[in-house]
């Protein structure tokens, strides 16, 4: 949700502004804004509606603006309609001018996050004799730095930390100060923020990619803490003003990770990234063929005593723990709940020691998946996260974390992180199987050989890219799409669902198979299409049958299922088949045709498949 910039150096800033933004454009995509300055008093603040390309159009590419420091965002609206008065910079004076204009101000921000109390601020600074423009809550915390700033006569980190104790919410807030020329002042809370250095020039941004191509020298700024900013070099502070230190981390993804590479989307390029992302992650969790958690601090002891699992996410990661569920149990025998983050924050569960809580996340920083962790361990229970991102505040909060190396993932569906974070719940479910002796050596080994055949199997998945494509040709006027299946196939249409409706928006819905005629079988009607996973052979028959009672109210039916199953052929229209491996592994395979027909559904519809309406990858907001 929003994505923030800076630079301080001796090049030209806005250029670099543009392309740390348009790898942050993932983040929200609403409108932009760019603010430079070279030590000269006035401040140039440019900013434009609609995508980011707009922006750049404005500045001649950022060509038309040459001065050397910095900040620049992108927007996804959460207070206030998407327009020029409330794109990002916001300032300390009266108005950002027409399209932004020359900068009025002694302070000028930009911030990713909500201020939860900017009424009450705003309401303040009126007394104060403030004026607003916009109905943003980030002018308000700009403008509250400004009051503390002159009202003390101190520095901007004596303003920064007195603003933050008074505001509440979250913020990712890049601050610069008409007196302080080619500095740039952070603030954070609960928001993404990384700074890198390099030689004569210092960068931030909310996520790694945006300065990748620059550096790899990073900081983590912590919670509660202000960084300053001068070319080259970095200060953090602490809430009181005194200076502390933290360690410089060296990011190990590959910059090329996040660029196109010469598909047409992020998201096809993700797709086939699967095998890699799937095969890194599972190498990562084994040692000499045999799973090793203990980079993860995961000790045998503990897993053997633990009685309950709690899976805890949002989105697509929930999913990921509706998959986890049926493998836990069925390998492991634990008692499994997974929870949807949103709610699991608001209910009080009461929860042992020896219950593990698990918190799945690409991100690491979405809002509702970072405050279930946080409850979760208020309650005493272990918590164990599932993250992509390093050094992202879920990873950095959970008493334990297993990294998923998926390589950064742009596009804003989900797809090669889903499915390393699959692969990582498989290992740990087989681990606990084994620890807990609900499986014997020779199972654990051929499970332990079959997962490793995975990203094989992915692979020859994708070469049946061409008749998805096809078949999503005929599909793409539909509207309305039903998922169906049961046990982990139902899982995987909850996947194959969301896929489908965030990216082509054709309304769609997963069912689990056996609960369509408690109701939304009335929905089907003639040539309403029914997509049936069928991998699990033990319910083959049964979803066989409530793709039949669809098929008789006139729906139009597709079939996932194993090499093999041919006679599938007598019942459905199009039938796509997946290799055979353990039952428990086919989520990793029969989903890959799901996204390849809701991405080709989203190119045959004309639409914007890397950057969905409404949508934004980060979630860091409620
Ligand atoms: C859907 C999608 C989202 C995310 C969800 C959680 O394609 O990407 O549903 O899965 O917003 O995000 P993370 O995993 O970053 O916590």
């Amino acid at each position: 949700m929003c994505g923030i910039v800076g630079y301080t150096g001796h090049r030209q800033a806005a250029p670099i502004l543009l392309d740390g933004l348009s790898r942050l454009e993932y983040r929200g995509y609403d409108s932009a804004g760019l603010a430079v300055r070279n030590g000269k008093a006035a401040t140039e603040i440019v900013k434009a509606t609609g995508k980011l390309y707009h922006l750049a159009d404005k500045t001649d590419q950022g060509r038309s603006l040459p001065d050397t420091c910095g900040i620049g965002h992108t927007r996804w609206a959460t207070h206030g309609d998407p327009s020029i008065i409330n794109a990002h910079p916001h300032v300390s004076g009266n108005s950002t001018g027409p399209g932004g204009g020359e900068g009025d101000s002694d302070v000028v921000g930009v911030h990713n996050g909500i201020i939860e109390n900017y009424t009450e601020l705003k309401e303040k600074l009126l007394r104060h004799g403030y004026q607003f423009y916009s109905d943003t809550d980030t002018e308000a915390a700009v403008k509250l730095v400004d009051y503390y700033y002159k009202k003390y006569q101190i520095g901007p980190v004596d303003a920064i930390t007195r603003t933050m104790v008074r505001i509440r919410g979250s913020y990712a807030l890049a601050l610069m100060f008409r007196d302080y020329p080619e500095e740039i002042f952070v603030a954070r809370k609960d928001s993404p923020l990384i700074i890198g250095t390099a030689d004569d020039a210092s960068y931030l941004a909310s996520d790694a990619p945006a300065i990748l191509k620059y550096t790899r020298q990073v900081y983590y700024i912590e919670n509660l803490q202000v960084a300053r900013i001068s070319c080259g070099s970095v200060r953090f502070y602490d809430l009181n003003g005194d200076e502390t230190s933290l360690p410089m981390t060296e990011i190990t993804w590959d910059a090329a990770a996040a660029e196109k590479d010469g598909y047409e989307h992020f998201m096809l390029k993700e797709i086939h990234e699967q095998p890699t992302a799937v095969r890194d992650t599972l190498n990562s969790l084994l040692k000499d063929g045999r799973i090793d958690l203990s980079a993860a601090g995961l000790t045998d002891e503990m897993i053997r005593g633990l009685k309950q699992v709690e899976i805890v996410a949002c989105g697509s990661a929930w999913h990921v723990g509706m998959a986890a569920q049926y493998v836990i149990e069925d390998l492991a025998r634990i008692p499994v709940r997974v929870e949807l983050a949103s709610e699991f924050r608001y209910r009080s569960i009461p929860m042992a020691p020896d219950t593990l809580v698990i918190v799945i996340s690409q991100s690491g920083e979405t809002a509702d998946s970072l405050a279930a962790l946080r409850v979760a361990r208020e309650r005493g229970a272990q918590t164990l996260a599932i993250v992509n991102v390093v050094g992202s505040t879920i990873a950095r909060e959970a008493d334990h974390v297993l990294y998923t190396l998926a390589g950064p993932e742009i596009a804003v569906a989900t797809t090669k992180a889903y499915s390393a974070q699959l692969i990582a719940m498989d290992v740990l479910a087989i681990q606990m199987a084994l620890l807990r002796q609900t499986i014997s050596q020779d199972e654990y080994v051929h499970l332990t050989e079959e997962m490793g055949t995975i990203p094989d199997k992915i692979r020859r998945v994708l070469e049946d890219k061409e008749r998805l494509q096809w078949f999503s040709s005929k599909i793409a006027n539909a509207h309305d799409i039903f998922f169906i299946g049961r046990g982990l196939d139902y899982a995987i249409s909850l996947e194959g669902s969301l896929k489908m409706k965030e990216i082509s928006y054709i309304h769609s819905e997963a069912y689990a198979a056996g609960e369509l005629k408690h109701g939304t079988i009335s929905l089907i009607e003639k040539n309403t299409l029914v997509i049936g996973i069928l991998t699990q052979s033990q319910l083959f028959e049964k979803t066989i049958s409530n793709m039949a009672e669809c098929k008789s109210r006139g729906a139009y039916l597709m079939g996932i299922t194993t090499n093999g199953n041919f006679a599938v052929e007598d019942s459905v229209s199009f039938t796509v088949y997946v290799p055979r491996t353990d039952e428990h592994f086919i989520p990793s395979l029969a989903v890959i045709p799901l996204q390849l027909l809701a991405y080709y559904t989203s190119v045959n519809r004309g639409l914007d498949v890397d950057k969905p309406r409404n949508l934004a990858k980060s979630v860091t907001v409620e």
